[in-house]
């Protein structure tokens, strides 16, 4: 298929999370994080929704973060084959317990510091930037223990001495970096998204709502400091995207679609701005929500925003009012969703809408007028390995192309300036949904199964030549 070529310097590549590909969870001092205690199978939807408590692994359930793809101790592998395919660019999370163990010490941990100093010098021996994300929903579970996670203030504090002192020690070997993944998670999966837990009588929104106070104080703290350390540095923001389309042209359907993509805009509005939106005040003040807002918080919010905002693009989304007639049955695991009549869906029921991903592209950039970086967007398969052990994923080849194709469009056609291309998961690694691993996104196979069989060998599908052509020819080829 023809592309449009993409502006000199874009930042193609992949992206992973520590939780899912490092697995070494014990090993460099690294501490316990709630993402080691979301089990595989039964009691991990509970668990990730912070309804079913789970403060230690127990021998009855796999923890597929305990060996993930063990990323930890193939890195040079992995990131000389991403070298192979020619990235310019590999999204990373920093796991927060290799450099705190509990959260709360006085000393970072210097095996954890050197493992990402050596994994960054990887990079840059094939002149691959790094894109680093600070929490990819990881929590140390001591602080989880001691405060209650994002619930209290002093996570705020722990979070800052964390961010402090990765900005400053990678101040020359990382220029782009995230605060928080898909920080609205927080709202649908609070244990998975912010190591949160419901204690009896507490009410759940009050609970989120204060936390998210929390993470939007530390992201924006975290930006301050970003460009005190190094004033080349960018941060961003990182959202789960996805327009909302009304169901039908009736104004209730209409109604429903701006107030479902409100509630998800709400923290980049904030990380954007600086500023809690006028629609959200009026919300929490409704639903009887007081944020624990302090002397100096709004100043806070207002001297960290973002340079950028980076989000995820998987599918769009439908929205109905309740009354409206419509198939409630889709969705991904997370979000049980509308069913869109003009779409097909994926094996795992996620809507596949590439022209959404220019249009989720074009309200951003109407919204925000800051550049954006796209950090995820693929399709998660279950690939059908060959008797030669090749695997043919012209699926993959098919939803990648499409959507890199209206990407450019939203560049090339509509003008918007985009930073990067970072699709997710260019090696297979742990579903953050469901645990699996035979949901697979990568262009390099990892011989893993879902009991964690497997020798751990990497093989190259045939999606690896097509994405190296791809970049290539700077998004030309597609
Ligand atoms: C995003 C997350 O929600 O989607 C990733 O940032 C995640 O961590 C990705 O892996 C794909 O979701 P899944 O559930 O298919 O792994």
């Amino acid at each position: 298929m023809k592309g449009y070529k993409m502006p000199e310097g874009f930042l193609w590549g992949g992206a992973t999370a520590a939780n899912q590909c490092e697995g070494a969870w014990q090993e460099g001092g690294r501490g316990l994080a709630n993402v080691d205690l979301i089990p595989y199978g039964k009691g991990r939807f509970p668990v990730m929704a912070g309804k079913m408590r789970m403060l230690e692994c127990d021998s009855e359930h796999l923890y597929p973060s305990h060996e993930a793809i063990d990323m930890y101790h193939h890195y040079k592998e992995d990131i000389r084959l991403f070298a192979e395919m020619g990235f310019k660019c590999y999204r990373l999370s920093i796991a927060w317990t290799r450099i705190f163990p509990n959260g709360d010490e006085k000393e970072p941990n210097e095996a954890g510091l050197k493992f990402y100093d050596d994994l960054f010098d990887e990079c840059h021996k094939y002149g691959i930037e790094p894109l680093v994300t600070l929490v990819h929903f990881d929590a140390p579970v001591g602080l989880i223990k001691k405060f209650g996670s994002w619930k209290n203030r002093e996570m705020v504090n722990c979070f800052e001495r964390y961010a402090r002192t990765v900005l400053t020690r990678y101040k020359d070997k990382v220029k782009y970096w995230l605060t928080f993944n898909e920080i609205n998670m927080l709202l649908h999966l609070p244990f998975m998204g912010a190591g949160i837990l419901f204690e009896e009588g507490e009410d759940e929104d009050t609970v989120k709502y204060t936390a998210a106070h929390h993470e939007l104080l530390a992201s924006a703290l975290a930006v301050k400091i970003a460009h005190e350390v190094n004033p080349k540095m960018k941060v961003g923001c990182m959202l789960a995207a996805g327009q909302f389309y009304p169901y039908s042209c009736r104004p209730e359907d209409m109604w429903a679609s701006v107030c479902d993509d409100r509630k998800n805009y709400f923290f980049i509005d904030v990380q954007s701005r600086g500023e809690y939106p006028c629609y959200a005040k009026k919300e929490l003040e409704r639903k009887g929500i007081k944020i624990p807002l302090l002397a100096g918080d709004e100043k806070i919010l207002k001297e960290g925003t973002v340079d950028f905002i980076s989000f995820s693009y998987y599918s769009s989304r439908v929205s109905a009012h309740p009354d409206t007639p419509a198939d409630r049955t889709t969705g991904n695991a997370i979000i049980i969703g509308i069913k869109n009549p003009h779409l097909k869906a994926s094996d795992w029921g996620w809507l596949i809408d590439p022209q959404g991903l220019r249009i989720t592209m074009n309200v951003l950039y109407d919204r925000y007028q800051k550049p954006l970086f796209i950090v995820e967007n693929g399709l998660g398969t279950n690939d059908k390995v060959e008797s030669d052990g090749s695997v043919i994923d012209d699926d993959r080849v098919a939803y990648m192309s499409a959507h890199i194709l209206e990407m450019e469009k939203a560049v090339v056609e509509d003008g918007i300036p985009l930073m990067g291309y970072t699709m997710w998961g260019p090696i297979d690694i742990v579903s953050a949904s469901t645990g699996e691993m035979k949901k697979r996104y990568g262009f390099i196979r990892v011989n893993k199964d879902d009991q964690g069989g497997g020798d751990l060998s990497r093989s190259k599908k045939k999606s690896f030549e097509w994405y190296k052509e791809v970049i290539a020819s700077n998004g030309e080829n597609l």
